[in-house]
């Protein structure tokens, strides 16, 4: 079962691209994402808010990855009908996990959901092969794809700046310096310039 912090599970998976491995993406973020099923609304919206931010997420060096337990045909057949009635390309490869190898690898099936078909679960895993965040929709919410960017955002923010992000945070907003570990830290961080509430809590510009 995927865990943050953790390895993502290895695979290798007939996409609407050709065989793919999770190694390929090796070296840049992957944002790898499950639909219910092809040829339905709400996973269409989707598709379609998916494609709108491929070039925000490509500007991160961020790739996406779908996956459903439908077929390859069908694959095809959906994207080549998104193409027709909404004039969108899907400029990123789906997984046809039809023998729910991948799915199960990675625990997008929830059987007090549905029984076949995965839930609307994404993966951030970064240039390490980690699994960094993880967000799990119902089938019936359509996912908040700004959402997805602004973990992006913060993941990326983290790793150059070594600080954490505070609720409902957006790239330039101030950052959360980490706590300190001593009483002498403490007391140095309060001098340091910071925008500090007390000890624990101070903000800075990165
Ligand atoms: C949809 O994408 O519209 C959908 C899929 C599964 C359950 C409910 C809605």
């Amino acid at each position: 079962m995927p865990r943050l912090g953790s390895p993502a599970p290895s695979f290798e998976a007939v996409t609407t691209f050709g065989k793919i491995r999770l190694e390929d993406f090796r070296g840049g973020w992957l944002v790898l994402f499950s639909h219910p099923a092809d040829f339905t609304p709400v996973c269409t919206t989707e598709f379609l808010a998916f494609a709108a931010i491929a070039p925000e997420l490509r500007k991160r060096n961020v790739e996406l990855l779908g996956l459903s337990i439908d077929s390859p045909t069908s694959h095809i057949a959906w994207v080549r009908n998104i193409k027709d009635k909404f004039g969108i390309d899907i400029p990123f490869p789906i997984i046809a996990d039809s023998n729910k190898e991948v799915a199960m690898l990675y625990g997008m099936l929830m059987p007090g959901e549905s029984k076949t078909e995965t839930s609307r679960c994404v993966f951030v895993i970064d240039p390490a092969g980690i699994i960094r965040a993880m967000i799990y929709y119902p089938l019936t919410t359509g996912r908040n794809t700004d959402e997805i960017i602004r973990v992006i955002d913060a993941l990326q923010t983290t790793d150059k700046y070594g600080v954490a992000t505070p609720a409902n945070w957006k790239l330039g907003d101030k950052v959360i310096v980490p706590p300190p570990s001593t009483v002498e830290e403490a007391e140095a961080r309060m001098k340091a310039g910071f925008e500090c509430a007390d000890w624990y809590f101070c903000k800075k510009t990165v």
